[in-house]
């Protein structure tokens, strides 16, 4: 595969099914190396089924590929080890242990020297929560919270990062606070990185890409221009998730 080199990660017909039928249907996306893209869409539609399934979290249908290599049968702990980190929605964080455990659980694979030192730049990227390291997690605000669960997700040292909601349940500016960081140690660090949010807005700060996802479907795609505008971004939820929206598949301009 030539395009293999430049997309850290592909996606072709992912399909995910909980008992009953398939949540997520024959999805397929790619993430070109050292960027950020998005996977949009409404309550219930799929995302976090179908980033679950790139973690190896969900059983799923479908062919993988990671850095060029076929990742579709490994296991999460796998996948974890070859630098696909997950962070869930929800800032699932272990509230009763301290920060400083929470994010030694995100490298306990890592040896001791190389821990300090990610631990030392993910608190550089969060200087909110530095001095708070001895605390309970479960004391931070939900921004902090968020911010501990990205820096968990970091010290893994991750090649490509999952991220689930990141905005989820934050006020708008402590949104722009996370994303805020996130741009600068994506910037920093050159991490590829697929997110997962309903705000087209929210994600539009650091992805070049979107895909919208509706009832399970990839149903439209945004590329860096639609994406950088208000216009652009109505527009797309206009014709991917509005009122007139038809079969997922055909979706009309509006
Ligand atoms: N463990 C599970 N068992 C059964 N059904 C599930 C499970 N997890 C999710 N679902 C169902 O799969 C569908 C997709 O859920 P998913 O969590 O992937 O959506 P989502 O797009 O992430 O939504 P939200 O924006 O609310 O987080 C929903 O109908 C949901 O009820
Ligand atoms: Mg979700």
């Amino acid at each position: 595969m030539s395009e293999a080199a430049s997309h850290i990660l592909q996606v072709r017909d992912l399909s995910v099914r909980y008992g009953a039928g398939p949540v997520v249907h024959g999805v397929a996306l790619d993430v070109a190396s050292g960027t950020v893209a998005a996977l949009l869409g409404a309550n219930g539609a799929g995302k976090s089924s179908t980033l679950r399934a790139i973690a190896g979290l969900e059983p799923a249908q479908g062919q993988l590929h990671f850095d060029g290599q076929d990742i579709s049968r490994w296991s999460s702990a796998q996948r974890f080890r070859a630098g696909i980190a997950y962070v869930p929605e929800g800032r699932a964080i272990v509230t009763d242990l301290s920060v400083a455990d929470n994010l030694t659980l995100g490298a306990y694979f890592v040896d001791a020297p190389l821990r300090a030192r990610r631990r030392q730049m993910v608190l550089e990227f969060f200087p909110e929560i530095a001095n708070r390291l001895k605390a309970p997690a479960g004391l931070l605000s939900g921004g902090e919270q968020q911010m501990l669960a990205i820096g968990r997700g970091l010290m893994s040292g991750p090649r490509l990062l999952l991220l689930d909601e990141p905005s989820l349940g934050l006020a708008p500016l402590l949104v722009a606070r996370v994303y805020e960081r996130l741009a600068v140690i994506q910037k920093e660090q050159k991490l590829a990185a697929l997110l997962v949010e309903q705000s087209f807005h929210a994600a539009a700060k650091l992805a070049t890409r979107a895909w919208v996802m509706r009832h399970g479907h990839l149903v439209g795609e945004l590329d860096a221009k639609a994406l950088r505008t208000r216009e652009g971004r109505q527009q797309a939820i206009d014709a991917y998730l509005g009122a007139r929206q038809a079969e997922p598949a055909h979706a009309t301009t509006a």
